[in-house]
């Protein structure tokens, strides 16, 4: 990555454990612009008694590329059938919200400095396929962090900020993978999460108004395992430790909610229609 994520939850993953994400944590301007969603949202909810709807879906395209080391798995090979599990995995956390992806391009490269995330920018400047409207994933075999990636920003076609956009994966969290517990492939729907415009749920703390989706009760800190009843914040309800935004083991993911739903729409409006 081109700098370090600070986030509260990178100071206190333990040492051993990886890191489920090192999305960067969100600009003033960023969390900002969430605010001003969050207001427009919950105006246009308490007037129609509904979620708004801007548009029916969305369905866009994702380039899939994979850098290996070598051509074994332990390297960072994936084969095709790994791919088609991990679209399945991705299209069907989002079908719910009518929101789709197109199986765009794939590609494989041998590059073990790019293997371990290590020429970013160059990388993608390589490999990056599409508009800011489509989704590049990137697999690599080493990496501090199960992934990261982009909040959608206002990026011209062509600069920097346009290239690095996407999410990069560790490739043990395919389908069928290594990665203990982070092996159903929902590390790619978490990043496409924050790709979509999402923020972690314990983004904020207990604090105002948290991630800033009125939907999501707050919660302290990241979940981990699946603690199933935790309760960190007083009032709001249980932490959301099923929701794909929260830290939780992959077995323990299951949902977004309406209200993130209306935000990525939102945000798709906003920044990548
Ligand atoms: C994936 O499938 C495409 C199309 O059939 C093929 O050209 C490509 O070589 C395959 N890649 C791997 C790694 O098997
Ligand atoms: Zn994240």
């Amino acid at each position: 990555m081109q700098f370090k994520a600070f986030t509260i939850a990178a100071l206190v993953a333990s040492a051993a454990a990886k890191q489920r994400c090192a999305a960067p944590a969100p600009t003033e301007q960023q969390i900002e612009a969430s605010r001003q969603m969050k207001i427009q949202e919950d105006n246009y909810a308490a007037v129609a008694g509904e979620s708004m709807h801007i548009q029916a879906t969305i369905n866009t395209n994702v380039y899939w590329h994979v850098i290996a080391s070598a051509r074994t798995v332990a390297a960072g090979w994936l084969s095709n059938a790994t791919l088609d599990a991990q679209l399945d995995v991705l299209n069907e956390a989002y079908a719910p919200h009518g929101i789709s992806f197109n199986d765009a391009g794939r590609d494989w490269t041998i590059n073990s400095n790019w293997a371990q995330d290590g020429a970013e920018l160059a990388m993608k400047k390589a490999l990056r396929k599409g508009t800011y409207k489509d989704v590049n994933v990137y697999f690599v075999p080493t990496l501090d962090a199960f992934g990261y990636a982009y909040l959608p920003d206002s990026v011209s076609t062509g600069s920097n900020a346009f290239y690095r956009d996407g999410c990069t994966i560790l490739s043990s969290t395919v389908p069928g993978g290594s990665e203990t517990n982070f092996n159903l492939g929902y590390t790619v729907v978490h990043e496409v999460g924050h790709w979509l415009g999402l923020l972690h749920t314990f983004e904020g703390g207990c604090s105002g108004s948290g991630d800033m989706v009125s939907d999501t009760p707050a919660e302290r800190s990241q979940a981990s395992g699946c603690p199933v009843g935790r309760d960190t914040c007083s009032g709001g309800g249980v932490d959301p430790i099923h929701n794909y935004m929260d830290y939780s083991d992959d077995p323990c993911y299951e949902e977004f909610t309406a209200g993130q739903q209306t935000r990525m729409y939102s945000q798709w409006n906003t920044y990548r229609a």
